[in-house]
Order: C-alpha cells, then sequence, then structure tokens
C-alpha cells in the first residue's frame, strides 16, 4: 500500500490539451493525451492528496476519486485554475495550453470562396500564459510546477531552456521532457529532468508516466516538508 505522504493535502493539476475554436466545427489544437497530467494526478490521490483535476480535452479515462472540472479552451482552463488553486497545497500545470486563440470565432462554419483558389490567412492572438500568471501572483503556501515540453535535441541546451522557462514564469520546480512526432506525447513511457528553484537538477526520471508521477511527486513531498 502506498505511503500516505500527501494526506491532508489539496493537490491542483491540469492534464490535456486546450482546444481554440475556429467555427463551429474547427478548433486549433495540439497533441497531449492528457497521459502524464492524469498518471500525477491518480498518483497523488494514491498518496493521499486530495485532488483536482482540471480536464481538458483528455484522451484517456478520466481518473477516479478526483474531482473533475472539464475545460476547453486556455481561458476556461485559467478560470478553472484561479479558482481551483486557492487554498491549495500544490498546482501541477501539465496541460498543454495554446499561446495563440484565433482572433475571432466564426458564428458560422467558415466556408471556402469557390470564386478563388487562394490561401486563407487566420489571425491569431496571444492567450495569456496561466503559469506565469500564478507564478507572479502572491502564492504564499502553493507550490507551483510547472512543464516544459521541448524538441531541443541537445541535453544541455535542453535543460538551459527548462531554467529560462522555470524562472520565467516564477515556477518553484519545473520538469522538463523531450517530445517529437514519436515521443512524449501519448506514449506510456516518459523521461523527464524536474528542475529545482535554485537551478539544480531535483530528479531525473524514465520510465512509465506512474513512475514518472511518482518521481515528481516524492519531489513536491520534500519541498512541501522542508517549507
Ligand atoms: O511556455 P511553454 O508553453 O513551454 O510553458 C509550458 C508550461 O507553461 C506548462 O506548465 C503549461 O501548462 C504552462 N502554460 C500556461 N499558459 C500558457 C502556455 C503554457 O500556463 N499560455
Amino acid at each position: 500500500s502506498p505511503v500516505l505522504d500527501l494526506a491532508g493535502r489539496r493537490v491542483v493539476v491540469t492534464a490535456g490539451g486546450t482546444r481554440e475554436p475556429l467555427d463551429p466545427v474547427r478548433f486549433l489544437g495540439n497533441r497531449s493525451s492528457g497521459k502524464q497530467g492524469v498518471a500525477i494526478a491518480e498518483a497523488a490521490r494514491e498518496r493521499g492528496a486530495s485532488v483536482t483535476l482540471i480536464a481538458a480535452n483528455l484522451e484517456v479515462a478520466d481518473p477516479a476519486g478526483c474531482d473533475l472540472r472539464t475545460v476547453s479552451t486556455a481561458l476556461e482552463l485559467r478560470d478553472a485554475v484561479r479558482e481551483a488553486a486557492v487554498g491549495a497545497d500544490v498546482v501541477v500545470m501539465a496541460a498543454a495550453v495554446a499561446d495563440y486563440r484565433p482572433a475571432t470565432v466564426s458564428e458560422a462554419k467558415i466556408k471556402k470562396d469557390p470564386g478563388s483558389d487562394e490561401g486563407l490567412t487566420l489571425e491569431l492572438v496571444r492567450n495569456p500564459d496561466i503559469l506565469a500568471e500564478l507564478g507572479h501572483a502572491a502564492h504564499d503556501g502553493t507550490l507551483l510546477v510547472g512543464f516544459a515540453a521541448e524538441t531541443e535535441p541537445d541535453a544541455g541546451r535542453l535543460l538551459e531552456l527548462g531554467r529560462a522557462k522555470r524562472r520565467a514564469k516564477n515556477a518553484d520546480l519545473l520538469a522538463v521532457n523531450r517530445v517529437g512526432w514519436a515521443s512524449g506525447f501519448a506514449t506510456d513511457d516518459n523521461a523527464v529532468t524536474v528542475i529545482d528553484g535554485d537551478d539544480t537538477i531535483a530528479a531525473e526520471l524514465h520510465g512509465t508516466k506512474s513512475s514518472v508521477a511518482h518521481g515528481i511527486l516524492n519531489v513536491v513531498v520534500s519541498k512541501l516538508s522542508s517549507a
């Protein structure tokens, strides 16, 4: 049986990938399946935490025993996480949040112009960086864990990207993983480096998404008990 080292803790996890609508039938999305975030929610639950899972378009089954909030767009995810983060001990931003959304959402399905074979230009606007907003707001007593999915092949540069990202967003921990066409998303295994607040490596994890989840939570538990 698991050690209940998160008993009495409230953990919020975002998982999946946002979808930004263009019209009633189309969206801009990404390849995040939600597996790693769901694995973290499940692992936190097993370890005794009370877990809120903010789920954006999951391709995996909802985990049992979590308070589930379903969202689709970045703006919906932002509202849900802001509300859930109040008084939380830990917020894990595992969701892949779209950096941009269409400037306007067409009420009718966008049609191609039958009179021309020209392309179509979409105008996009920036979404808020939700993790950075949380990181730069007062968040005493709430440990913030971010993720970075990068395609950088060089391990050293990957680590530097992760460190820079942790600092820019003012997260307490940042889990970096290299993704590509065949790894990271939708797979059952993952390899993650957890960067600590002093830029040191808190953990190097690889294995199933469940074992990576527990490895990340081991770092979280040690930070909570030293706070
Ligand atoms: O900047 P990048 O998208 O690589 O950062 C990834 C981290 O930031 C993840 O933890 C993700 O959930 C979060 N993020 C966010 N809001 C955005 C983009 C990313 O909270 N608009």
